[in-house]
């Protein structure tokens, strides 16, 4: 991502219709994690099975992940105004804000637990990461909603496929349980991101397929490219085969389509300029 803000026109109100459907999307979403996805750092990592000789490479990829989901002051600033008026999203955003700032607690305890970093090293980090303000890499909410989509496919992606990678390189139960918990989160926030994309694609279908074309055709992760070392970092993750284009387009593209029951041709690059009229005509 290029941290820019793209130009894009200022948010209107949004159609009641469309405001209550994602109301209820959210209260659906909400009573499903309060009874079957909330979990303790505490209470549920068996924090004294730790494999303290777990290949290197694996600590420096948790640790890239922490980074990341240590933007959350500035994901959350930014993200909050753009859907204040949207109780659904903005709601849903507050308790998202919630669950995320657990994954960097427990990945950060982990690396601390594990013997993997000290606690210096870790306030490091965080300065790395503080140094730098992450930016919406679209002004448009609905825009947005698309990006967030593919980027929590993509984030559920890195966790699981980094958890294979534990147990092949000889098993760690407490960073497995950590990533299974972390993963089932962002599948559940993919899932929710799922459902608002729908109900827009029915309520404007070519507006929202512009959306979703300036995002799946240009897709990166949040905040990676912002760290000081931030390319080695890129490259461990290749290296042990968590993520680049040919696993996004495989496992992250395909799949998006054919979740939102779309094809190729749907999502092919448009410039005419009538489609960029569409979205630009106020739709957030
Ligand atoms: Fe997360
Ligand atoms: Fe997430």
């Amino acid at each position: 991502m290029s941290g820019k803000l793209v130009s894009e026109p200022p948010l209107k109100p949004e159609n009641p219709e469309i405001l209550a459907a994602l109301y209820r999307l959210f209260r659906d979403f909400f009573d499903k994690a309060e009874k079957h996805r909330r979990w303790s750092i505490r209470e549920d990592i068996p924090w004294d099975q730790c494999n303290k000789s777990l290949n290197r490479a694996i600590a420096d990829v948790v640790e890239t992940f922490c980074a990341v989901e240590l933007y959350l002051p500035d994901y959350l600033a930014k993200v909050i105004p753009q859907n204040r008026a949207m109780r659904g999203r903005a709601w849903f955003f507050a308790n998202w804000g919630y669950e995320e700032s657990k994954h960097s607690m427990v990945l950060e305890d982990w690396l601390i637990k594990s013997g993997h970093r000290t606690e210096e090293q870790m306030a490091d980090l965080q300065h790395d990461v503080f140094a730098h303000e992450w930016n919406l890499p679209h002004g448009c909410a609905r825009t947005m909603a698309c990006y967030t989509l593919t980027q929590e496919l993509a984030t559920w992606l890195h966790y699981n496929r980094l958890l294979d990678v534990v147990r092949r390189e000889g098993g760690d139960p407490a960073l497995q349980k950590i990533l299974t918990l972390v993963s089932v989160d962002e599948r559940a926030h993919f899932d929710f991101f799922r459902r608002m994309v729908m109900i827009y694609l029915e309520y404007d279908r070519e507006g929202t397929l512009e959306a979703l074309r300036r995002v799946v055709n240009d897709f990166s992760m949040p905040a990676v490219h912002m760290l000081a070392d931030s390319r080695m970092r890129m490259e461990e993750v290749k290296q042990l085969r968590i993520f680049d284009y040919d696993i996004y387009y495989k496992h992250v593209f395909e799949p998006i389509l054919e979740k939102l029951n779309l094809t190729k041709k749907d999502l092919r690059r448009r410039s005419s300029r009538r489609e960029i009229v569409v979205l630009g005509n106020g739709h957030s």
